[in-house]
């Protein structure tokens, strides 16, 4: 097993308050990555978040008065337990426990949200073909947003053993491939999206992260 797939056993056994715990440390907790977007975001009917966790951007939405229809994708029986559990009585929430590598959508989207690093979890050939998937998956004004951490700007078109990370857990390693910027905008130009545009920001804990909005 390799890519995406190898990294499921850590999302299926990481404990619920260690991965609040690396989502405080990241500096995601007071969502500053959401409040970045949400002018993006506002006026849309239905919203997709890939990987959906333990619903911590689901509950930004919420809190919103917008009223669009939130669809959380998350693959770990785990967290798609505590979603469904969470949102049972929120009519705006579908919880789908499904992977995005297979998920069949019957209606088109207005939002993707990928965020907090969730494309780095898929290998350097999974990642084209995931983000082809999520913009067949949007409609004509749609828009797909990928948070990836600020590392990788090569300035020269190769690969380093730096964009390989594996991170090692007590729970199962994490196999990671950080896509430089311009990676982002081949992907972009091959799934179909038309104009790729750029946010760079720091967390609440400093770290350097940037936020690209791929419209259709
Ligand atoms: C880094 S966490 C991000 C959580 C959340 N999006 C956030 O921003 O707080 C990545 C999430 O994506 C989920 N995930 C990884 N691969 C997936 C796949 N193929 N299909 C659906 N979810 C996946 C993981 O189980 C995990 O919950």
């Amino acid at each position: 097993m390799s890519g995406n797939d190898s990294n499921k056993k850590f999302y299926n056994t990481v404990p619920l308050d260690v991965f609040q715990s690396l989502t405080r440390q990241g500096g995601f907790d007071e969502c500053i990555d959401l409040e970045l977007i949400e002018k993006h975001i506002a006026a849309s009917a239905t919203i997709m978040e890939v990987g959906a966790g333990y619903g911590r951007c689901v509950d930004f939405l919420l809190t919103k008065k917008q009223d669009a229809k939130i669809l959380a994708v998350e693959q770990s029986p785990q967290f798609s337990k505590v979603l469904s559990e969470k949102y049972k009585n929120q009519s705006r929430v579908q919880v789908i426990h499904e992977d995005i590598k297979t998920l069949v959508v019957s209606d088109t989207l207005d939002i993707v949200l990928w965020l907090f690093s969730g494309l780095l979890d898929f290998s350097k050939e999974e990642q084209p073909i995931v983000m082809k998937r999520l913009r067949s998956f949007l409609k004509n004004e749609g828009k797909l947003f990928i948070d990836i951490p600020q590392l990788a700007e090569l300035t020269v078109a190769k690969y380093t053993s730096a964009q390989d990370i594996v991170m090692e857990t007590p729970y199962g390693n994490i196999s990671t491939f950080l896509p430089a910027f311009k990676d982002i905008e081949v992907y972009a130009l091959q799934a179909g999206f038309s104009k790729v545009s750029v946010i760079h920001y720091l967390t609440t804990t400093q770290k350097k992260r940037s936020i690209f909005m791929l419209e259709v």
